[in-house]
């Protein structure tokens, strides 16, 4: 049975550029897509940028052009960042479109006139000077209970609490440094509430992965309260019908923008756009998103759906975020990278098969680790698939004018591979990716060793062994052409390079149980190169900013690692503290982070390994002072007995320095 379904990606903010954290999202429903088209289903894939709110009203003004001027840039950008990322929307739309404010007023009108709507006066916290209401983000102060100066207006990094802007002690609006007053306003909520019932029995495992669905029924248990979906003006979007000087909040007409979008592709390709959206839909409304946004889209998205008549969704995939090298991504470390610095140095193409061959349906995070990037993508993409192809083509070109053999070498191989094709298809349609990838992976490994064992250039010396030649070389490119068919969602533009040179149309699933005999090949051109971990490390670099350019981008969370829990002083008094000099460092064998130092506290001596191989070599420390626990139980390792540990600081890597005292101190001086 044919199906049909409409496939969204969360709408990027329409204020900076995409970076690889975004990019995680888009590949794998991309890719979702790309499988589901190859299998023969209709699916419609859009996105938008969204283009409303405060941020975006703030930047345009900071730059001095109107919130019009930035988003289109903005889109262009966007749109650009995901066309060389190979990720293909039918349709790039915008929030700030005339079909949106369309079906925003449209689903603002019946949620009023079914009585999910209710107003109430609120208090605020509003910038006098600037004459507007400041969201929590845009007020900053001392928290309350800390005592850390310079946090935002709803909760505290330094010590996690969650508090009312009002609480702050001395705030200040960031928009223009005045001190910011309480002031009523008018308000518009939407009653989640009277869709309890509904969304308690709609998130389930039906709908979203089950740890999905147990995360936001927990959320029942605190009460749904009334959501806020208006702003005051000044505001970037759209005024609320028959309400002058209200807009809707972003959030509000976001979702609706996934409609939007589509809308405005099926005025354009002739689609039924009413139908879809039925209640009774046969079709699917597939959503992915980040695990930051589950709430905007498990709960208020479908209540509002149901609450104006529409159908709701059939599945909310949601993703983890990406960490590079096992951290948050960080912008002094180059691992903030934003798509076109990517895209300046690598191929797309490398960053999707990573993302496939780690992805599962999971909400965990997901590492790029750029060392085990490098090694993967060569020995899988280019080590494995793309070997076959050449180690097979050169024959049938060159001996046989690139005709293919009239019979296969091994009938019951090509089945083989034949029959993976629903497991494979399994694994997609449920996002297991990386079970994919390994599958596929494993089956270039069985290619590979057909091959080292029918040894094509061995038989191509024997004379007489022509026929036989042109087999196994043909039923080689066969096992090609059937890998090709399971990664081509994974890697379309390789895949399109590969039709080519099969001299074959696009390729489908079905393709996979389907021989290709007697078919003129073209000449092979190399499908893909390895990846040079000199453009890793030159992306890194170009990705680097300074102290200052991040202290400059105060809209963003630092990426201090968060504070371990209070302990007494007492708990602090315990730890001896001393001055060492590093009589002696050492490599261990084996070890791939560790150094063995032997270091003089004036008097005794001991021996501590210490994980700083990555950042100094052993002749750069003897002699150096330094700091270190010196009443650290001994620990046994597997390298041998530790007595103590030293102190350094960084992020890791090569940016680990140790601590090194003034050159007048003294070894065994107590550091307090
Ligand atoms: O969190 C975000 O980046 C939002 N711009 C996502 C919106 S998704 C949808 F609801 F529009
Ligand atoms: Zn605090």
């Amino acid at each position: 049975m044919t199906r049909t379904i409409l496939v969204t990606n969360a709408l990027p903010y329409a204020n900076g550029p995409i970076h690889l954290g975004h990019l995680l999202g888009y590949i794998q429903a991309d890719i979702w897509v790309r499988f589901q088209r190859m299998r023969g289903h209709v699916c419609h894939y859009v996105c938008a940028d969204d283009a409303h709110g405060t941020p975006i009203m703030l930047k345009a003004q900071a730059e001095g052009i109107s919130p019009e001027e930035l988003i289109q840039r903005i889109w262009e950008e966007h749109k650009a960042d995901f066309a060389d990322f190979l990720i293909e929307f039918d349709n790039y739309h915008t929030t700030h479109s005339p079909e949106n404010r369309e079906l925003s007023e449209l689903i603002y009108t019946r949620l009023r006139d079914n009585g999910h709507i209710v107003s109430r006066p609120v208090m605020q916290m509003y910038d006098p000077e600037a004459k507007m209401f400041l969201p929590d983000r845009y007020i900053k102060g001392t928290c309350p209970q800390c005592k850390t100066p310079d946090q935002y207006g709803d909760n505290c990094e330094a010590c996690g609490m969650t508090y009312s802007p009002a609480e702050l002690i001395d705030p200040v609006s960031v928009v223009t440094g005045a001190t910011p007053v309480e002031k009523e306003s008018l308000q518009y909520f939407f009653k989640l509430s009277d869709f309890e019932d509904w969304l308690r029995q709609w998130v389930s495992p039906e709908h979203m992965e089950a740890e999905v669905a147990n995360k936001v029924q927990e959320w029942f248990e605190d009460g749904l309260r009334d959501w806020d979906i208006s702003r005051d003006a000044p505001y970037f979007g759209f005024e609320i019908p028959d309400v002058p000087g209200k807009y809707f909040y972003v959030w509000l007409d976001a979702p609706i923008g996934y409609m939007a979008s589509f809308k405005n592709y099926c005025e354009r390709a002739g689609i039924d756009f009413d139908g879809f959206w039925q209640p009774d839909s046969q079709a699917e409304l597939v959503h992915f998103i980040g695990k930051d946004i589950i709430r905007f889209h498990c709960l208020f998205w479908p209540a509002i759906l149901r609450g104006s008549g529409f159908r709701v969704p059939s599945w909310i995939s949601v993703n983890g975020f990406l960490t590079v090298n096992g951290q948050k991504m960080s912008k002094s470390r180059g691992t903030f990278i934003m798509a076109r610095t990517y895209l300046q140095h690598l191929n797309p193409e490398y960053l999707r098969y990573y993302f496939a061959a780690k992805l599962s349906s999971g909400v965990d995070d997901l590492d790029l680790n750029l060392t085990d990037f490098v090694q993967r993508v060569n020995a899988d993409l280019v080590g494995k698939l793309v070997n076959i192809a050449s180690r097979c083509a050169g024959f049938i070109n060159k001996r046989f004018d690139g005709r293919l053999s009239t019979s296969l070498a091994a009938p019951a191989l090509f089945q083989e591979f034949a029959t993976a094709a629903e497991p494979i298809a399994e694994l997609y349609e449920r996002r297991e990716y990386a079970r994919a990838m390994r599958r596929i992976m494993e089956l270039a490994d069985r290619a590979n060793q057909y091959i080292d064992e029918v040894k094509p250039w061995v038989v191509a010396k024997q004379a007489g062994q022509e026929q036989q030649l042109q087999e196994i070389c043909t039923m080689g490119l066969h096992l090609f052409r059937q890998l090709l068919v399971y990664i081509k969602p994974v890697v379309p533009r390789l895949a399109r390079q590969a039709e080519e040179f099969l001299g074959v149309a696009p390729l489908s699933w079905k393709d996979a149980a389907q021989p290709l005999l007697d078919h003129v090949i073209n000449p092979y051109q190399p499908l893909l190169t390895r990846v040079d971990p000199k453009a890793v490390e030159a992306m890194v670099e170009a990705s680097k900013e300074t102290i200052g350019d991040q202290a400059a981008d105060n809209t963003k969370a630092s990426d201090m690692e968060p504070i371990a829990p209070e302990i007494e002083y007492d708990d602090f008094a315990k730890i001896d503290l001393r001055i060492a000099r590093i009589v002696k460092a050492e490599h261990v064998e084996d070890a791939d982070k560790l150094l063995k130092l032997t270091l003089d506290l004036g008097g005794a001596q001991r021996q501590v390994f210490a994980g700083i191989k990555s950042a100094y070599q052993p002749e750069q420390l003897e002699g150096k002072l330094t700091v270190m626990v010196a009443n650290l139980k001994p620990r046994k390792m597997r390298f041998g007995v530790s007595e103590g540990m030293v102190l350094a600081a960084g992020p890791g890597g090569k940016d680990i320095w140790l601590l090194e005292p003034h050159p007048g101190a003294q070894p065994g001086m107590r550091v307090t």
